[in-house]
């Protein structure tokens, strides 16, 4: 079915149907849950869409904008709407001290990365602190964007004292699998997650609206000898991510 099909109104607006934004913001669901517009299938602009169904450019708007805020249609600036991918919500233990190829290995996902940085440079105040280097210390700095499936789902930013990744080249498709050769993997870590509405850059890496909820979450990892081995700061796509934790009564005190 084409999308002149899909929008001609003969094929779906009636006038006993309620109001034409909601019959046409239905068929357009009805089309993207029956596959007839598939993930990545361009949306015409609302003038176009105006004209094929002969309703008002504001009744179009009515009809796409609840199907954008749930997520189903993605508007990029400067080149237009598309149909979202839809993504199997992750549920991720906060337990486990894993990565992120360890934990969609086990979902049967498989991953993909894309290099944003990948160097060695001088260090942050931040990350002076954090990895508590010296001032003559370098770090290495491994930034990607993770894909499962296909699909983005976060933003990663590491950063680990030149100490212990000397060469950040060593990474290929996994960091802890790096660190692991180099026996410097870590064994604890600590975590902090918390709320962060995605900038346009973030949003526009991780294919959603600018704005959306998104999971901050900032991990400091450390070797047995109690050395700070990793400091990453993320960014999770909120539609994608469900993060579990098992609680316990306190024991008794004797
Ligand atoms: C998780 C953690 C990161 C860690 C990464 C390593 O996603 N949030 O702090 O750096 O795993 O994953 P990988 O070994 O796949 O690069």
């Amino acid at each position: 079915m084409t999308i002149q099909d899909i929008l001609a109104p003969e094929n779906w607006l009636s006038a006993s149907g309620g109001p034409r934004y909601v019959q046409l913001r239905r068929r357009l669901e009805r089309a993207i849950s029956d596959g007839d517009l598939p993930p990545g299938t361009p949306l015409p602009p609302e003038r176009e869409i105006a004209n094929m169904t002969t309703l008002s450019r504001v009744t179009v708007r009515k009809a796409v904008q609840p199907l954008v805020a749930e997520g189903l249609i993605v508007q990029r600036r400067g080149s237009g709407s598309v149909i979202a991918t839809p993504v199997t919500k992750v549920e991720q233990s906060l337990s486990r001290l894993t990565s992120f190829t360890e934990d969609m290995a086990r979902r049967g996902m498989a991953v993909d990365s894309t290099w944003l940085e990948r160097g060695v440079f001088m260090p942050s105040p931040e990350e002076v602190m954090t990895l508590g280097l010296a001032s003559d210390d370098s770090v290495s700095r491994v930034s990607r964007l993770r894909l499962a499936g296909g699909v983005p789902l976060a933003i990663e930013r590491a950063s680990i004292s030149t100490r212990l990744l000397p060469n950040p080249l060593m990474v290929e498709s996994s960091l802890y699998e790096a660190l692991d050769k180099l026996g410097n993997r870590p064994v604890r870590a600590v975590q902090r997650i918390s709320a962060a509405n995605l900038n346009g850059a973030d949003a526009a890496l991780l294919e959603v609206e600018e704005g959306i909820a998104g999971l901050k979450i900032a991990r400091i990892s450390y070797l047995d000898s109690g050395k700070v081995v990793e400091f990453t700061q993320s960014i999770y796509r909120g539609d994608a991510y469900d993060f579990v934790a098992e609680l316990q009564l306190p024991r008794n005190k004797t």
